[in-house]
């Protein structure tokens, strides 16, 4: 597709299959339009590591944790898990949430831990929050360890950020989706790589092979999630869409 963004006649124009297609550039459209591709360029430049939360490093789309934090703060839930640490900032994040609301904890699971990451996360003034757990997050015994960890009548909130390809994903989403309670989520991170097969970064299976895909299988065998972006608490725009790295992410458990 060509895009041509025409400032001085206001315009966007989109070229594809020999058909052209002109928007009103200050419009909602032109805003999905270019958001959409700028969340291309952006992951492709790597602009998501270049954050830090409380001092560890935050592998992020700032909207993202915005989003997520209005849903935290609605679902408010006992116990937050969250499959893949890395530096821990995400970790820290949700930890933050927790303590300002006074209420749950945060359970970490990676496959490595580094040791420079484990030091700075223990060492870190909100871990008394956190628990890290090192393991394949879909090994039976890791399951169980987690399982373990969080009461029958716990409101559970389930974040899936480890290896988001659709077979692991898939995977996941068995191990955990029953934890998570009515009304709660099982968050599936970065299904955005379904568009990221043609980036220089990107790699071509992506486009069957990403997190969205694994979310499409599993909903086929449970009616009991539904996908859903959470609602805006605030909207005095006319925008309707979150611009993100996590489309068809919300798995809300009905
Ligand atoms: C995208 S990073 C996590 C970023 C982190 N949530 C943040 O926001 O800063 C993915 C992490 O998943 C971990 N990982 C990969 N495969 C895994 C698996 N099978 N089980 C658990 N963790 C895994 C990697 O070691 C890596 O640290």
């Amino acid at each position: 597709m060509k895009l041509t963004i025409d400032t001085d006649a206001k315009m966007l124009i989109l070229e594809e299959d020999g058909k052209c297609r002109k928007v009103e550039l200050y419009s909602r459209e032109a805003f999905e339009i270019i958001s959409h591709q700028w969340l291309k360029v952006g992951w492709n430049q790597k602009y998501t590591y270049t954050f830090t939360w409380m001092g560890r490093p935050i592998i992020q789309l700032p909207d993202d944790m915005f989003r997520i934090q209005e849903v935290i703060y609605q679902v408010k839930p006992d116990v937050i898990i969250e499959t893949g640490v890395a530096h821990g900032g995400s970790l820290i994040y949700y930890a933050t949430l927790c303590k300002t609301l006074e209420k749950g904890r945060v359970i970490g699971i990676d496959i490595e831990i580094r040791p420079h990451n484990r030091e700075a996360i223990e060492s870190h003034q909100l871990f008394p929050l956190i628990t890290l757990i090192e393991g394949d997050s879909v090994s039976p015994s890791v399951v169980d360890q987690v399982k373990s960890m969080v009461k029958i009548d716990e409101t559970v909130m389930v974040i899936l950020d480890s290896c988001h390809t659709r077979e692991h994903v898939l995977k996941e989403l068995e191990a955990y989706h029953d934890l998570v309670t009515q009304g709660s989520y099982i968050v599936v991170n970065d299904g955005f790589m379904k568009y990221l097969y043609d980036v220089p970064r990107g790699k071509v299976e992506w486009k069957e092979d990403n997190p969205a895909e694994a979310v499409r299988e599993f909903l086929e065998r449970h009616p009991e999630f539904e996908v859903e972006q959470p609602e805006w608490l605030f909207n005095e725009s006319e925008l309707i869409e979150n611009v993100t790295h996590w489309p068809d992410a919300y798995l809300r458990r009905k």
